[in-house]
């Protein structure tokens, strides 16, 4: 079982452009626990009031999935998180030298001394504590096996291996995860970033090597590439790699398309899953393929009605006669041979335009046609 840790109400608001209202935060995680995750990380109390107010909104929703909060490694951060009663606190610290350097500027030994302290302290209020250990790809093994023994040690339930610049290959990240398994006894969790489209084979990897929950976001958003995308990494988790999660796929497109419309941020067409095109065909060969037998030309371990979207065939320049016979019988329309050869040629002709052969465009030529011929 790999666990589904979502982080679209506080990494993917980051994402720049987008900014949501406490109601529409709250909107969003009712869908987040419908879907099934295990943790819905609600946002960064400590950042702003409203922050606080729409965390703490969350965490006493009575979801299912836990609410976590996001603090760095200081009491006040902390205290802000409790006081907006959640479930899981998770801690971060930046642990690779150059972000030490240009941004914390304390020691290492102060890092892991204040890591251990804010781990003590968040376990001594008898809540979840997950570490991450930020830049975690970018800093030297040797002290991120230092770092995560001493919070292990301190009490910490999860540990997290982000790659916060996104700049891990898969055989990489399979590496640095089976390592840091073979020394931990607590859960490993990664948070991959997208700079190189390689999030989510990245997560893949990770749970090849071990870790047993990754962090997602719906459609991907997050800092700048975005994370790993939700609906690909488990989709992919239980349909090529046979692992099982808690998420009811069936709503997988009802959730993309809900975060699209709050955030104001487009699903592209050509997106995997969710996108429209994800089992649309328009092809004459493939449109004839699926209306055969589906898995034709479409992976068939994964279909339309496990994420709840729909199989379309598309009409327009490369369509074939089986396609366009398809499409008209559904629409209660039946041509003959010679009928059905004449509103071929005129979707075609129309498609040769650039146009789109919309289903109003396909009734008046049907219509047209029909009364013609
Ligand atoms: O990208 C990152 O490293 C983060 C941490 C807070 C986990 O978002
Ligand atoms: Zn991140």
């Amino acid at each position: 079982m790999v666990k589904i840790f979502d982080t679209t109400l506080r990494d993917g608001e980051q994402t720049p452009g987008v900014s949501l209202t406490p109601e529409e935060k709250l909107i969003i995680a009712r869908q987040l626990d419908k879907l099934g995750v295990n943790v819905i990380e609600a946002g960064f109390p400590v950042s702003s009031k409203g922050e606080f107010e729409s965390v703490r909104a969350i965490a006493n929703e009575g979801l299912t999935a836990t609410v976590c909060g996001l603090s760095r490694i200081i009491k006040n951060d902390i205290d802000r998180c409790l006081d907006a009663d959640v479930g899981m606190v998770h801690v971060f610290v930046s642990t690779s030298d150059i972000q030490i350097a240009h941004t914390i500027k304390k020691s290492r030994e102060e890092i892991v001394a204040d890591s251990i302290k804010a781990v003590e302290y968040v376990k001594d209020h008898g809540v979840l504590c997950l570490f991450s250990a930020m830049d975690a790809t970018r800093t030297p093994p040797a002290f991120l096996r230092e770092i995560f023994t001493a919070v292990e040690g301190a009490g910490a339930d999860i540990i997290n291996i982000p790659d916060t610049v996104g700049v891990m290959a898969p055989s990489a990240f399979h590496r640095l995860v089976k390592e840091v398994c073979s020394y931990m006894n607590i859960l490993v969790d990664v948070h991959c970033h997208n700079d190189f489209g390689l999030a989510v084979a990245n997560s893949l990897a990770a749970v090849e090597a071990g870790a047993r929950e990754v962090q997602v976001t719906v459609n991907g958003l997050g800092e700048r590439a975005g994370n790993a995308n939700l609906a690909e990494t488990v989709m992919s988790l239980h349909s090529i790699y046979g692992a099982k999660t808690s998420i009811r796929t069936q709503y997988l497109v009802e959730t993309a398309r809900l975060v699209e419309r709050l955030t104001e941020t487009r699903i592209p067409i050509n997106a995997p899953i969710v996108g429209d095109n994800a089992f649309s065909h328009e092809s004459g060969i493939h449109s004839h393929g699926v209306i055969e037998r589906s898995d034709t030309f479409e992976p068939g371990i994964m279909t339309p009605e496990m994420v709840g979207h729909r199989r379309r065939i598309v009409l327009g320049k490369h369509t074939g006669r089986h396609a366009v016979k398809k499409v008209l019988e559904e629409a209660g329309y039946h041509p003959t041979e010679d009928q059905l050869q004449e509103i071929l040629r005129r979707i075609k002709e129309l498609g040769d335009k650039g146009k789109q052969v919309t289903d109003a465009d396909l009734q008046t030529i049907a219509e047209v046609v029909l009364g013609e011929i």
